[in-house]
């Protein structure tokens, strides 16, 4: 792993104005990412992870928007980019397989001519010929079986484990130097899962490429994450190495949540040892957000937001107390 960073998102904040209200989805979110590392992304439903992603790709959906904020890749600005050169940008630099692979293909197309589309855009292909094979051939990879054939069918005929892997396909199909995968293995069985698995380790491995990972398996972001970030409710909580956030957690929250090391198929939810519930973002508590629900909470939590900043070594926190709590 280099210590180059490859992206860095300083203070995004994305906001969505409902007929309810305004939804304070992500508030002041900050993530760095290294070259070449994998960065897992873990918090509750609700926590803003995919919102995140998609304000870095600039793909909020209306009534969303983000407010302020730097998503600063290879040192420029995303959010000063014209939306012709974010074209360029998504797919090609910066990819991401969607949490949700049922609404990110489109019906009307086969699988095929979704990811020819891809390869098309962003890659120099000498005939059509050529760029059906590489979607043969990245199929093959996701584990489709028969894809000479599956190619040409339309995502309503594949099962919901199957488009997913289609939407993973798509995603990788210009062998982007970054990928965010929203929950890739969710909803696939365990075999397949590692087959998944290994793959973006080869992947990683091949084009030295980079990983956002976000999954709500702690056993996957076990095995596969250098580092994780833990977000709450919009915000940062802590961001540390793997190895820190599970075994010497100093943020309540984290502490609350890695109460053991867990195996592949264990759940953020099931780990979840913590009372009441993440709060409505559109009337979120004062100060720090997870303080109704803090063991360690006193007066001054729900007064002052706490800044998310670097305990030493690079372990970020946002907590006003843990050094007490230590
Ligand atoms: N289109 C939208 N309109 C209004 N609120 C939204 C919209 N999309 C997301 N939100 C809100 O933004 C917050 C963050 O949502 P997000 O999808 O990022 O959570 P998440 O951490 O990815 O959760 P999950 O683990 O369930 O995928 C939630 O409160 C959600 O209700
Ligand atoms: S700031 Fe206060 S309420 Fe928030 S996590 Fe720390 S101790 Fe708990
Ligand atoms: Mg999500």
């Amino acid at each position: 792993m280099t210590e180059e960073k490859l992206l860095d998102v300083i203070g995004l904040k994305t906001y969505f104005y409902t007929l309810a209200g305004v939804v304070q989805a992500v508030d002041g979110i900050n993530l760095d990412i290294m070259k070449g590392e994998t960065l897992g992304i873990v918090g509750e439903s609700g926590s803003g992870k995919t919102v995140t992603v998609l304000s870095i790709l600039r793909i909020i959906p209306p009534p969303g928007k983000i407010i302020s904020g730097k998503i600063l890749y290879k040192n420029e600005d995303l959010m000063t980019k014209k939306e012709s050169e974010m074209l360029d940008i998504r797919g090609k630099e910066i990819a991401m397989s969607f949490q949700d692979p049922t609404t990110s293909l489109n019906p009307v197309f086969t699988i095929g001519d979704q990811i020819i589309e891809v390869i098309k855009r962003h890659q120099k292909v000498e005939s059509k010929e050529e760029a059906v094979k590489r979607t043969i051939d990245l199929l093959k990879e996701v584990g489709i079986s028969d894809p000479q054939s599956k190619i040409w069918h339309y995502p309503w005929e594949f099962s919901g484990g199957m488009k997913q892997r289609i939407a993973f396909a798509r995603a990788i199909a210009c062998r982007p130097q970054l990928l965010f995968a929203d929950e890739p293995t969710t909803s696939l069985d365990v075999t397949i899962q590692a087959q998944i698995l290994d793959f973006l380790r080869d992947l990683k491995k091949t084009f030295n490429m980079t990983l956002v990972l976000i999954s709500h398996d702690m056993g996957v972001i076990y095995e596969m994450a250098d580092r994780i970030a833990v977000l709450y409710a919009g915000r940062n909580c802590e961001t540390a190495d793997r190895d820190t956030i599970f075994k010497n957690p100093r943020h309540p929250y984290t502490k609350a949540l890695m109460t053991s090391v867990p195996r592949i198929g264990t759940t953020i939810d099931e780990l979840k040892t913590i009372p009441g519930e993440i709060p409505d973002l559109v009337y979120p508590p004062a100060g720090c957000r997870f303080h109704p629900r803090c063991q360690y909470a006193k007066p001054i939590c729900s007064k002052e937001i706490p800044i998310y900043k670097d305990s030493g070594d690079g372990h970020f926190i946002a907590c006003h107390r843990w050094r007490e709590i230590e």
